[in-house]
């Protein structure tokens, strides 16, 4: 079905090529519209994988924007950034290529700042070896099923992949990932998170994790030092697996931790070690909408 939609896409996608060719046969230069002030913002375009790029000539700019997001922009169409023109963009830090259909993108070096949030995006290409600056990703709303790149940024500080097609994951992708600062796995169709052997994330401060289908959350050997906030409602757990709140998370602030199916035994000795950290569990949700439940502790209802 979403095969069938994706081949008509690209069918009107392949005649919009044909006309804007033909239109300029002889190379284009792309400009930079004015609507944004520090950006060089490109619209009215198309690229696609069968193309040739040779002939237009991209704008060297630190800072650019494919696409008008977020104003509603049909005229635009990224669907493949390949190693040719990722070769070409080197001198651009700051990439914002949202609501543009874009598929699958090669990485280069110098990117540092990439959003490319609301596409099809399920494959971000990286070489092995490579120095890659990358600090802040955004792709959320997007189809990534999974996240191998991960292992070559070890300079990432923010990843939001909210809303995405995550099924399961290893956390040993973030091995090397010692600057993450920030991590939204929300949204996603999560049911496994495995750990192999133990991750300490030093900086790792807010860890999103709700909206998933987690049934068990082993977090044993997660040294997470600088952890303030972690985010676990609206799954399927019936229990944290933990050695000691303090040792994995030693600077805990807030946990939310509503609308899952937790055992009331494990709940309440996990929530007496909070209290002794004085952490209290939270309610993410709004609970004059959950369904009433005859036994809570601290309003987390428990079965
Ligand atoms: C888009 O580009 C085509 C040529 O490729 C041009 O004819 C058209 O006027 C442009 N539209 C806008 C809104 O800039
Ligand atoms: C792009 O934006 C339009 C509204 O402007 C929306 O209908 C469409 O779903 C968006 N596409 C994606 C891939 O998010
Ligand atoms: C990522 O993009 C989404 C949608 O465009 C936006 O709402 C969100 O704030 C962005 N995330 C970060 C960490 O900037
Ligand atoms: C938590 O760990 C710190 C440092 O290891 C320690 O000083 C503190 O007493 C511990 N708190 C509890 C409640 O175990
Ligand atoms: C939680 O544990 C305390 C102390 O052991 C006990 O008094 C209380 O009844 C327990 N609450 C529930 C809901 O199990």
């Amino acid at each position: 079905m979403i095969l069938g939609a994706e081949m008509s896409r690209n069918i009107v996608l392949c005649f919009l090529v044909t006309v804007a060719c033909g239109a300029s046969a002889y190379g284009r230069k792309l400009e930079c519209s004015e609507h944004r002030e520090m950006e060089c913002e490109i619209s009215n375009f198309t690229i696609v994988e069968s193309m040739d790029l040779s002939e237009y000539e991209f704008p060297d700019h630190p800072h650019l924007a494919f696409g008008t997001y977020p104003h509603s922009d049909d005229s635009t169409y990224v669907v493949t950034i390949g190693k040719e023109l990722a070769d070409r963009l080197q001198s651009t830090e700051k990439l914002e290529i949202q609501n543009v259909s874009l598929q699958t993108m090669v990485l280069w070096t110098n990117l540092r700042s990439l959003d490319a949030s609301h596409n099809y995006f399920f494959e971000l290409i990286v070489e092995p070896g490579q120095n890659y600056q990358l600090r802040e990703l955004n792709l959320s709303y997007n189809r990534f099923q999974s996240i191998e790149f991960v292992q070559a940024l070890p300079a990432l500080r923010t990843l939001d992949l909210r809303h995405n097609y995550l099924e399961s994951l290893s956390f040993s992708l973030f091995d090397m990932a010692t600057e993450l600062w920030k991590l939204n796995l929300a949204n996603n169709r999560l049911q496994t998170i495995s750990t192999d052997g133990s991750l300490h994330l030093p900086r790792l401060s807010t860890l999103l994790l709700h909206d998933n289908l987690l049934s068990v959350l082993d977090a044993s050997e997660w040294r997470f030092s600088m952890l303030q906030e972690l985010n676990v409602a609206r799954n399927r757990l019936r229990y944290l697996s933990m050695c000691e709140v303090n040792h994995s998370f030693p600077h805990l602030q807030t946990l939310y931790l509503d609308e899952n199916r937790w055992e009331c035994g494990h709940l309440n000795a996990t929530i007496r070690q909070l209290h002794q950290l004085g952490v209290k569990a939270m309610a993410y949700y709004d609970t004059e909408d959950q369904e009433h439940c005859n036994t809570a502790i601290d309003e987390i209802c428990c079965y």
